[in-house]
């Protein structure tokens, strides 16, 4: 079968740039990257690449940063994905949606990819759950949900009342790599993958052992208790390919 040919939304963001160093042969090159709240650049970059796969990793992402500018992320986020969407219909592309574990309340943890999201805690959020439900319109498609920190913990405090299914970037790319390169024989339009349910403070000492714990209530925006995601599909997906390949 011919090697499919992937042009990448987000390539200079933290997953985008995981992503291109896992997989070199990605189209992502910063200054022909589509501008997504602009549709010409996205039809002219389709057009130039004839791309089989799109993956959708770029978006407004900062949590804090949106409930003050909801404008430029809904045009980003929402409209974004939006452009994108219409720009393949009828194009024979499949659509990889990355998105997010805050689409759930984050009340009861462990989520499953069947469990009907919201009500969501902030505005960003709200534009990453309206964003999927777009990316739900292309004919083929894939909404990755997923969840993830920059290599290095940033901070001198992590909470300890938040529990996440969240890795390091380092750790979650592999894997949302390995499902890009395996998307015909995925079979599901909705998939998690993360990784073990821990509390934010956990997974802050795995890379910075004199972190002290906090508590959300500090935090400037609403953040929820539990929203560790259920990974049982990608757990079982992965085992059946390595079996397969050995
Ligand atoms: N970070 C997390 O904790 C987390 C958790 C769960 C899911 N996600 C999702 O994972 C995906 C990647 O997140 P990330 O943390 O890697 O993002 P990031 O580091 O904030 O990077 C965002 C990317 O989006 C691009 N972008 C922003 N506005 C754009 C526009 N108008 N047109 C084209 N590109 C634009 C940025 O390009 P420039 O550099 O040129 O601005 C950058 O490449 C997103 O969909 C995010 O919602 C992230």
């Amino acid at each position: 079968m011919k090697t499919p040919v992937i042009l990448l939304t987000g390539g200079s963001g933290r997953l985008g740039t995981e992503l291109r160093q896992l997989m070199p042969d990605i189209i992502a090159p910063p200054p022909e990257a589509p501008d997504i709240t602009c549709p010409e650049t996205i039809r002219a970059a389709i057009e130039r690449y004839e791309p089989n796969v799109l993956i959708h990793a770029a978006a407004y992402t900062n949590v804090a940063g949106a409930e003050q500018e909801k404008e430029v992320c809904w045009r980003v986020n929402v409209e974004g994905t939006r452009n994108l969407v219409s720009a393949i219909c009828g194009k024979n592309i499949f659509f990889i949606h990355i998105s997010t574990d805050y689409v759930f309340a984050g009340t009861k943890g462990m989520y499953r990819e069947e469990d009907v999201p919201g009500p969501v805690r902030n505005y960003y959020a709200l534009s990453k759950l309206v964003a999927e439900e777009i990316a739900r319109f292309a004919s083929e498609h894939l909404v990755i949900r997923t969840s993830f920190r920059p290599r290095q913990w940033p901070y001198t405090v992590a909470f300890s009342d938040v529990y996440t299914s969240q890795d390091y970037v380092d750790v979650i790319a592999p894997d949302i790599a390995l499902a890009i390169l395996h998307y015909r024989d995925i079979p599901y339009r909705t998939l998690h993958i993360a990784g073990e349910r821990k509390s934010v403070y956990e997974l802050a000492r795995r890379r910075k052992s004199d972190v002290k714990p906090g508590s959300k209530r500090d935090a400037k925006v609403e953040l929820p208790d539990d929203i560790s995601l259920d990974t049982g599909r990608w757990q079982k997906l992965k085992q059946e390919w390595s079996k397969k390949s050995s």
